[in-house]
């Protein structure tokens, strides 16, 4: 999986948006983003439709994330919900096909779905979102272990992924997914100790937040832009690399948590 991709939320949630948020997703392939992260939900299928038109012709090498919803989640209704967003992305495999939240319907059925959907290719990997420990506990155990990925609401100033959750996905390899990863254009941009360390890189705050993020073990970033220059200044963050002031600077004002706490969520 790469470790950079394109976020879509709010994208293709009105049709007079759809042919510019579809420009914003060939821009970015162009700039070498290979990673689109969406769900059924962003724009009720309408970002999906968008990533079908922007990747027309140049599925090959592309990584497709898209979640389903928890009502979505029974056997049945996973298998029909995965249709419909094949058909929205007018393309035949997702490579990773996730649940978006934890809900009531019992896991087994769901991963049951997933399964026969892996097994008969429409999806490649799939993987959960917004699980805290005791849900990923109440994965099938066969299934804990085969994750592709729990994504989570991760970044500099919400660490909560920190208390529990990512020590159990690295102690089974499971791909941590940042989502917000800046924090929805929040105090992360303006923050003065960013900006600190953000200088001996000449870079900018939303750079670091992502570098710092990417220096995570076994970390995947999706920041969300429509602006072709935020995305190019974005994905150059993969090649910062943070040393150890930089990273004990960020600890002191931004640090981890220590008492227990649950995922945030957006
Ligand atoms: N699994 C889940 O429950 C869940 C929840 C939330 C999000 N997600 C996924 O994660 C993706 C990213 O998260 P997000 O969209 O919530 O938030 P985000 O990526 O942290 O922030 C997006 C915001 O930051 C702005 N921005 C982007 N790059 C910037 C830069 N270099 N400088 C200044 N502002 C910048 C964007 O504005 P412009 O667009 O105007 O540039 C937008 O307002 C989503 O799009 C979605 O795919 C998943």
């Amino acid at each position: 999986m790469p470790v950079f991709g394109l976020g879509t939320w709010r994208m293709g949630e009105h049709p007079e948006q759809f042919e510019r948020d579809a420009d914003v997703i060939r821009a970015a392939l162009d700039l070498g983003i290979t990673l689109l992260d969406t769900a059924e939900m962003y724009g009720e299928g309408g970002a999906e439709e968008v990533i079908g038109k922007a990747i027309h012709g140049r599925r090959d090498g592309l990584f497709l994330v898209s979640k389903f919803y928890p009502h979505n989640a029974s056997h049945n209704g996973v298998i029909e919900a995965c249709e419909r967003s094949l058909q929205r992305m007018n393309c035949d495999t997702i490579d990773l096909y996730m649940l978006h939240w934890p809900g009531s319907v019992p896991l087994a059925q769901t991963f049951e779905a997933l399964h026969e959907l892996q097994d008969s290719g429409k999806i490649r990997d799939f993987g959960v979102s917004n699980f805290n420990l005791v849900d990923l506990e109440g994965i099938p155990a066969d299934d804990q272990a085969r994750l592709g990925c729990n994504q989570v609401f991760y970044n500099l100033l919400h660490r909560e992924v920190e208390w529990e959750v990512s020590d159990w996905c690295q102690q089974r390899s499971v791909p941590l997914m940042a989502y917000s990863p800046l924090d929805q254009a929040g105090s992360v941009l303006q923050s003065p100790a960013v900006a600190d360390v953000a200088a001996r890189h000449d870079a900018t705050n939303a750079q670091i937040a992502l570098a710092w993020l990417l220096h995570q073990p076994n970390t995947v970033v999706i920041p969300k832009s429509v602006r072709p220059e935020r995305i190019k200044e974005n994905l150059a963050a993969v090649d910062i690399e943070l040393n150890d002031q930089d990273l004990a600077d960020l600890d002191s004002v931004y640090p981890a948590p220590e008492q227990p706490i649950r995922l945030g969520m957006r």
